[in-house]
């Protein structure tokens, strides 16, 4: 494999940009740079950062945000909320790329651990967009009782463990409508790896056993995982630094310079690495990519990853050391130069809203 690599629209359907209230860890030009700098041509950003996309008042106040500062393409999830929010389901669906539900602890206010007020939520949201959720273990037993029940299409997002695949696998061969997603720190690090890296190791789910690691690839090369999603959730240096430290790690930069350091290690087809990363999630959540979007990427670079060079304003990766094959050279998008040798070409505002209403 060498040469230059052309990628059509890679898609990360699974971030958290900050911004907001959150402003200090991150802003939505500087992680939307991230990933433009990471090759894609779009990501969908997660409700949880404060103030959280819960209700219709927070989810205008983000749309607004993002349109003026966005400089790849993007979309956002809606929150299921704590205080029941279903109500106006209805009226924002139309609005975002789906519904995030957290069923076990994470970063922010939004756990839903009663399982009637699961179910509450997933019967109210209107059929036709994902239902994305956040679920560990044993939760994924409880989530997917759900899906036999309404038969809602829904996102596993980061799923960790060998368990975890061997529930979703079945489900699938019950012909539920699932989808699965694994993240790159899962599939090049282990618990191991929290030895050295510390708190820059640590998010959730937390890193796993190598035999866990084994099972995801696996189920990456018998069509189990659909996607790899970044989970990229970046923290300042200092708050990682604090104790306890926030949950959660950059990751627009890394991904697919890492997954094609597989392909050319014979860890991975290079079919399977590009639907991972382009024509899976876009079916997930039903994208076409526009005309004369695509990703050139000089296969034959070889680089150690460092802070030096990173977009995301953390400036910080849990892959620090780690040696790739692939570098990012022009992302173009409708036509346009986004990025180009290392550098931004467009301004904030360029970025579209694949989920606007009325489309
Ligand atoms: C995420 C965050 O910080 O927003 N943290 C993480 O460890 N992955 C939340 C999440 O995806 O669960
Ligand atoms: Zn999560
Ligand atoms: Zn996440």
């Amino acid at each position: 494999m060498s040469g230059v690599l052309t990628l059509p629209a890679p898609l990360d359907p699974h971030v958290h940009l900050r911004d907001l209230a959150w402003a200090h860890k991150g802003t939505f030009t500087s992680e939307t740079a991230a990933a433009l700098a990471g090759g894609y041509w779009a990501v969908l950003d997660m409700p949880n950062t404060p103030p959280p996309t819960v209700d219709p008042q927070a989810l205008a106040t983000k749309l607004a945000a993002l349109t003026a500062g966005a400089l790849c393409d993007w979309g956002v999830y809606f929150g299921a909320s704590q205080d029941d929010n279903t109500a106006c389901y209805p009226q924002v669906a139309r609005q975002v790329c789906g519904l995030k539900m957290y069923n076990n602890a994470t970063t922010g206010t939004l756990l839903l651990a009663d399982q009637a007020a699961r179910e509450a939520h997933f019967r109210a949201w209107p059929g036709g967009r994902v239902i994305a959720v956040h679920a560990e273990g044993q939760t994924v037993a409880d989530i997917l009782a759900l899906v036999r029940l309404t038969r809602k299409h829904t996102h596993f997002c980061h799923i960790s463990t060998a368990e975890e695949i061997a529930l979703l696998r079945a489900a699938k061969a019950d012909g539920l409508p699932v989808s699965v997603g694994v993240t790159p720190h899962h599939l090049f690090l282990t618990e191991r790896d929290v030895t050295t890296l510390g708190a820059l190791g640590r998010m959730k789910p937390e890193l796993k056993t190598a035999a866990d690691q084994a099972a995801l690839w696996e189920a990456i090369a018998d069509g189990t995982v659909d996607v790899v999603e970044s989970d990229h959730a970046p923290h300042t240096l200092d708050e990682k630094r604090g104790d306890p430290p926030p949950s959660g790690v950059p990751g627009l930069e890394t991904t697919l310079p890492l997954l094609l350091t597989a392909v050319r290690e014979g860890r991975l087809s290079l079919e399977r690495m590009i639907a991972l990363v382009t024509t899976n999630p876009r079916r997930i959540f039903g994208l076409q990519a526009p005309p004369e979007t695509y990703t050139e990427i000089d296969l034959d670079a070889s680089y150690v990853i460092s802070r030096e060079g990173l977009h995301t304003a953390c400036g910080w990766s849990p892959f620090e050391g780690m040696r790739v094959w692939g570098r990012v050279r022009r992302v173009i998008i409708r036509g346009q130069t986004a990025f180009a040798d290392g550098r931004v070409c467009v301004s904030p505002g360029f970025g579209h809203n694949l989920f606007a209403e009325g489309i």
